[in-house]
């Protein structure tokens, strides 16, 4: 029997603090009206200065474990670009405080692909045989890298955390994660980029600690690797769009997502968003729009589910699986 890697439990974790379009607006050059056309985002989470990526991972981690019911844990994986500190990583600290030390722990950079990368990564621990189980995290508290005049930015990202957790199993399970897609291109980095790191945002910080972005270059670059990974990772288990019952993708903006689904003949009702209360939450965006749609009724046991993101680096990719029979543990 082939080893196969299988989704087991899922939780999150938001900020409280909330920030409406209208609340940026009175300290921003910038409307309700533009923000909800041009990106689909109505409201985002942020933390305060107390809470950073690693606590919120820790909460969502644990919802994670409880909702798959698995207490022993053999590797957790942060994915992340807005870490606790530049060095060591944050993965060790939050298995050690879900009272996993001796797993094996490490954080993974790959911005808003970062859970995708990390399901891959699971995947290959677990099937080659060096794990049994995998917690993987998406967390970022990006909002602590924006400057806090760009509008551009303020308006799209927001913070939050999902987990999943991993184990392996058989192929023919609903939840086994079937196929993937991943692909870079570091010549375009200079498109999205964070010269240098601060764990928490002051004011009057140097430029060279906000986060930079080319959202025009950006977005057409978004809307082809995606469509073109979701095509790659569809071909290699025989599936054609019409096969695909959710399409899951990054939140990074409404019409990219309408783009991508519009291109891969995916209809509007088959897309699980929840861009429009949380935004773009990095890493986290694809767990927290799972968790979106397992509340919401659109994900259910056996369905065909492609996961597809894109982000800095540049990096994007795809996964294909089938969706497990899994409660939500949420905020
Ligand atoms: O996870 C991957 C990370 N990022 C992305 O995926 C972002 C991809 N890009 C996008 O989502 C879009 O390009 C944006 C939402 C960032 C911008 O939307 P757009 O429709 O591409 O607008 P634009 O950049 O072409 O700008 C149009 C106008 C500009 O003004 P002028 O030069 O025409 O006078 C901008 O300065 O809109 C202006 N603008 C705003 N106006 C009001 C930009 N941001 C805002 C704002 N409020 N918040």
């Amino acid at each position: 029997m082939t080893r196969a890697t299988v989704l087991s439990g899922l939780g999150t974790s938001l900020p409280d603090s909330v920030i409406t379009n209208a609340q940026l607006a009175e300290a921003l050059d910038t409307t309700d009206d533009w923000i909800l056309s041009r990106t689909g985002i109505q409201t985002r989470h942020v933390v305060d200065a107390s809470v950073t990526t690693g606590k919120l991972g820790l909460k969502a981690a644990a919802r994670a474990l409880s909702s798959a019911g698995i207490k022993q844990i053999d590797a957790v994986i942060l994915a992340t670009a807005t870490p606790d500190f530049a060095c060591p990583a944050t993965a060790p600290q939050i298995a050690s405080r879900l009272g996993l030390t001796g797993a094996v722990a490490f954080d993974l950079s790959a911005v808003c692909s970062g859970f995708i990368y990390g399901l891959s990564v699971a995947s290959g621990l677990i099937t080659s045989g060096i794990v049994n189980n995998v917690l993987l995290i998406g967390a970022d508290t990006f909002s602590q890298t924006l400057d806090p005049q760009d509008r551009t930015t303020r308006a799209i990202f927001g913070d939050g955390a999902g987990a999943v957790v991993l184990r392996a199993g058989e192929i023919s399970e609903p939840g086994a994660l079937l196929a993937f897609d991943l692909g870079s291109d570091g010549s375009q980095a200079d498109l999205l980029f964070t010269p240098n790191m601060p764990r928490i945002a002051k004011e009057n910080m140097p430029e060279s600690y906000y986060f930079h972005m080319n959202g025009k270059a950006v977005f057409s670059q978004a809307v082809t690797h995606m469509t073109n990974s979701v095509k790659r990772v569809i071909g290699k288990i025989g599936w054609n769009s019409s096969d695909i019952h959710r399409l899951v993708p990054h939140q990074a903006n409404i019409r990219i997502m309408a783009a991508v689904a519009d291109q891969l003949d995916v209809e509007p009702d088959r897309v699980v968003s929840n861009i429009s209360e949380v935004g773009n939450t990095v890493a986290a965006s694809i767990p927290l729009a799972l968790s979106h749609g397992v509340k919401h009724g659109q994900l259910h046991a056996g369905d065909n589910v492609v996961l597809t993101a894109f982000g800095a680096g540049l990096t994007w990719g795809s996964v294909a699986l089938r969706w497990p029979d899994i409660s939500n543990s949420s905020r």
